[in-house]
């Protein structure tokens, strides 16, 4: 049997401080830390105690070339090796080892930087409920969150005193102006009507569609969107979770980009609604959106030009954000509302839409929908744009500290 390391591991020596009475009784502050160390190997997809010992084998082993498990015995307990073999933290060519075999190897294929691998996989969460875990920390209202955190960071970062500063000139707003200040991210979606399915259209052709497609050389095409993408690559897939589309049958698909099709997936049995609020972290006013969009990462194709890169990971990030943007953007053009969460059970999502996570994976969810009437869940709207002052009051904003509008040329030539 032939003898190699995973590919991508990060050992973490974790501190956990646990109540001890008996430090207490002793005259100490009654805490006692413990530090275990944790293998963090993505292919594994859950993270592995290990002992020093192991820790050390681990660190003289190689991952790249295979060494003979008599010739490895020679230097390590076989016990060990076996050990270790057994957690998937060392690989082999044996048939027994074969499924972590495989998965480290396509990881490897995959061509991820291995501190983002490791960032990506071990930060997804499944069945979290993101409301639960803010009111465990306490701050639930923006009062509470002042008083256990104390005192933000300044919402304004200055460099020099204000006499120093160049004031620039007021321009005239124009329509992208007044389009962008009627952005608000929206928490809330009427549940009673349905989108029509020409906005819904627009809205997919817009954002996720390619606008061209070109073969720059044989088998490597690139489309073109109408958002910026790394490399020109655009790895990030729209998933859509759709509840309230006139003509479309609720369910989960997949928007084909240059059919400008959605292609139906079989979507796990149970409540549409349910799974949507899943999805979100039980964020339950996002469930309701009309239609989600999971921003999946088709990592192994940005990765394909960037190989083993440490900035090829944060790349996809940026690109879904591109994305969200524009969908934002398009939405408030169409009189909807859209938002965009990371607040998500990424291994849920994984397992209802059948996507490999060592390949692809969530990054964001967004969503779009028409507006309710009513305001029942709060959003940052200072500038009136959607809702009246004294609707935004009852929700908890205060009015706005500072306006500005920089809209004085406007003002003038409209006159
Ligand atoms: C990356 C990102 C993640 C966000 N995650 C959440 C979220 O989990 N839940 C939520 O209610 N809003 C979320 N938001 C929306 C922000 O709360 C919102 O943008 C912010 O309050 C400012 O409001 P505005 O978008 O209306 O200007 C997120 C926004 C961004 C850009």
């Amino acid at each position: 049997m032939q003898i190699r390391r995973c590919s991508a591991l990060l050992i973490e020596p974790r501190e956990s401080v646990a109540f001890d009475l008996d430090s207490l009784l002793a005259g100490g502050n009654g805490l006692s830390a413990n530090i275990e160390l944790l293998a963090l190997a993505p292919h594994l997809l859950s993270e592995v105690a290990i002992s020093t010992v192991e820790a050390d084998a681990l660190s003289i082993i190689g991952a790249t070339s295979w060494t003979p498990f008599d010739a490895l015995a020679e230097k390590f307990d076989a016990a060990l090796l076996h050990a270790l073999l057994q957690k998937g933290l060392l690989i082999s060519d044996d048939e027994r080892h074969a499924e972590n075999r495989e998965r480290d190897e396509k990881l490897r294929a995959a061509n991820w930087h291995p501190h983002s691998a490791v960032s990506h996989y071990f930060g997804r969460w499944k069945g979290v409920t993101s409301g639960e875990s803010t009111d465990r920390a306490g701050y639930k209202s923006s009062a509470e969150l002042a008083e256990r955190l104390g005192a933000s960071p300044p919402h304004v970062h200055a460099r020099v005193p204000a006499e120093q500063r160049i004031t620039l000139p007021e321009t005239a707003n124009t329509s992208m102006d007044e389009l962008l200040a009627q952005r608000v991210t929206c928490r809330n979606f009427d549940t009673t009507r349905q989108l029509p399915l020409a906005t819904f259209s627009r809205l997919l052709w817009r954002v996720f569609g390619a606008q061209a497609a070109v073969e720059m050389v044989k088998d490597h095409i690139l489309i073109k969107r109408t958002s910026p993408s790394g490399g020109g690559l655009h790895p990030t897939e729209a998933y859509l979770l759709v509840q309230r589309v006139e003509g479309i049958t609720p369910g989960l698909y997949h928007y084909h980009p240059i059919d400008h099709a959605l292609e139906p997936l079989d979507a796990p049995d149970g409540d549409l609604h349910a799974l949507a609020n899943t999805f979100v972290a039980a964020q339950n006013y996002y469930a309701d959106a009309h239609v989600q969009v999971v921003l999946v990462s088709r990592f192994e194709r940005t990765f394909w030009k960037y190989r083993n890169h440490s900035k090829a990971y944060r790349v996809c990030l940026l690109d879904a954000g591109h994305l969200s943007q524009t969908l934002y953007i398009s939405a408030t053009e169409f009189g909807l509302g859209a938002f965009i969460t990371a607040a998500m059970n990424e291994v849920d999502v994984e397992q209802a839409l059948g996507l490999d996570p060592l390949l692809e994976s969530p990054v964001a969810i967004c969503g779009f929908g028409i507006r309710s009437s009513e305001f029942a869940t709060i959003e940052f709207d200072p500038q009136q744009a959607i809702w009246s002052a004294e609707q935004s009051a009852t929700v908890g904003i205060p009015a706005a500290t500072t306006q500005n509008s920089n809209s004085q040329l406007s003002k003038e030539s409209d006159s």
